[in-house]
């Protein structure tokens, strides 16, 4: 098993749970000592003063041998040690457990203190082996005698050595408890995080060949989720990026090599007639156009995207928009025979926009409609209100849009049928740019389409008054 290392979050972790388990442990055990040791302490000095108290009291009324050894007798029952001496010192009376102590001992404690009525002589625990209280035996006022009581304090020593053994393994719980934990963060936290900080690395060298294996649902899981799901996506726009670059090439290409191979052939002499020279030279000048055409959309795209253009947002008339671009478009849609319809609002509709933008957005869609639209097709634009916003359509009765392609329609240079596409012009970034401008101003761009019945593009803004 590998240990973790010292600096990882699972020791740190543990390492305070131990110091704070440890401040407690010390806390409750300082707390639990102080209390039991001046509560026993006080309850049986206490409680020794007061037994010698009453047996000075009963001697002193009954100052006879008959009551010396009914005392001796009850006392003999206790744990407890009892002396019983004459004003000058001699022994009246001492219970059997009394020939414990040394001789030297029991001179000390019959010598010892005054003889004032009822007086703590030894309470010093810890290292003494009795607790002694007197007492003494009146007569009148005068002083006929004392009794002496002792009680052994090695319960006392004991209770406080369980005391703290009990502590001490309540530390050594401690610190077993945060080896544990150390074990387990290191095995759910560290080394999850590990391999996430791995991953990351590879990430970063550019290299996709690993996945991360999250298990359960916790924050880890959802950071390896996330992980994968970000390599995932960086792999997703690295491969956008080449393929982009691939269709850029691919669409330079192509008017490149016409513009090349006529040029070679004006510049050669070889075209004899006059006519097939004119022919080439229209030919060039339109590939160059499409060539002038595409630069000029990825220009505008990638400036989009970068949010670089500064839009010109005003109160705009959506019927203004969509007259001015009919104006422009209408004659080349009707010139190809397809019925145009326009049925406006009966309410005018306004919306905070930038009229320029917004027209190129219904040229582009009207000139795919008139592109993908045959003969006798019929184009139809509608504007309404909804609840607070203002819809366009565009409407038309084409080619439609195959259920697979419609989800892409809005990438950059994606066309349904790359042939045909090339024959009418077209890069695939009208609608790039089209919904780039309406996710500028905050609306939307939808599509719904049926393969060969037509499509219909739906713009939705928001109305303002
Ligand atoms: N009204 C439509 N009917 C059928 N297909 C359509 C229609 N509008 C768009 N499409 C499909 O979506 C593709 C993307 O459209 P987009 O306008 O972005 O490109 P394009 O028209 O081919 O080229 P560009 O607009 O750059 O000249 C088109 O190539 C076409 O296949
Ligand atoms: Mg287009």
């Amino acid at each position: 098993m590998k240990m973790p290392k010292i600096n990882s979050v699972s020791v740190k972790l543990g390492s305070l749970v131990m110091i704070i388990f440890l401040l407690l442990v010390i806390a409750i055990h300082s707390t639990l000592y102080m209390l039991f040791v001046r509560f026993h302490t006080n309850d049986r000095i206490q409680g020794l003063l007061q037994r010698s108290s009453n047996y000075s009291a009963l001697l002193s009324d009954h100052f006879e041998k008959t009551t010396i050894s009914h005392v001796l007798g009850m006392e003999s029952l206790t744990n407890n040690l009892l002396l019983i001496l004459d004003a000058s010192g001699n022994r009246l009376g001492a219970s059997d457990n009394l020939a414990r102590l040394s001789p030297e001992n029991l001179d000390k404690i019959i010598t010892h203190g005054s003889l004032e009525h009822g007086s703590v002589v030894a309470s010093d625990w810890k290292n003494e082996y009795y607790f002694i209280t007197q007492s003494s035996i009146l007569s009148g006022s005068q002083v006929v005698g004392k009794v002496i009581m002792l009680t052994p304090t090695e319960p006392m020593r004991n209770a406080v050595t369980a005391l703290g053994v009990t502590n001490l393994s309540v530390a050594a719980i401690a610190v077993l408890i945060s080896a544990a934990l150390i074990f387990v963060t290191s095995n759910l936290v560290v080394k999850p995080l590990l391999r996430i900080i791995r991953m990351t690395q590879r990430i970063s060298e550019g290299k996709h060949d690993w996945e991360l294996i999250p298990s359960g649902t916790d924050e880890i899981a959802q950071l390896s989720r996330s992980i994968n799901q970000m390599s995932e996506n960086i792999q997703y726009y690295k491969h956008q990026r080449n393929q982009f670059l691939a269709d850029i090439s691919h669409e330079l290409r192509t008017p490149l090599t016409y513009i090349k191979g006529y040029s070679e052939v004006l510049a050669n002499d070889v075209v004899a007639k006059e006519e097939d020279k004119k022919r080439y030279l229209t030919l060039l000048y339109s590939q160059s156009i499409q060539l002038q055409r595409l630069v000029q959309d990825l220009f505008e795209l990638a400036n989009l995207e970068q949010g670089a253009f500064s839009f010109e947002f005003k109160r705009t008339s959506i019927e203004k928009v969509i007259l001015n671009a009919l104006d422009l478009m209408s004659d080349s849609i009707k010139e190809t025979g397809i019925d145009l319809k326009y049925d406006p609002s009966p309410v005018s509709l306004y919306v905070m926009g930038d009229e320029r933008r917004l027209q190129q957005v219904i040229i582009n869609l009207l000139e795919n409609a008139r592109k993908y639209t045959p003969e006798k097709g019929a184009i139809h634009i509608a504007t309404f209100a909804r609840e607070d916003c203002c819809i366009i359509e565009v409407t038309d009765t084409g080619s439609g849009i195959p259920e697979k392609d419609l989800p892409h329609i809005w990438e950059r240079l994606y066309r349904v049928d790359k042939s045909r596409s090339r024959t009418t012009g077209g890069a695939g970034l009208g609608l790039a740019i089209s919904k780039e401008i309406i996710n500028l101003h905050q609306g939307e761009i939808s599509v719904t389409s049926r393969e060969g019945a037509g499509t219909t593009f739906r713009i939705k803004l928001a109305k303002i008054t």
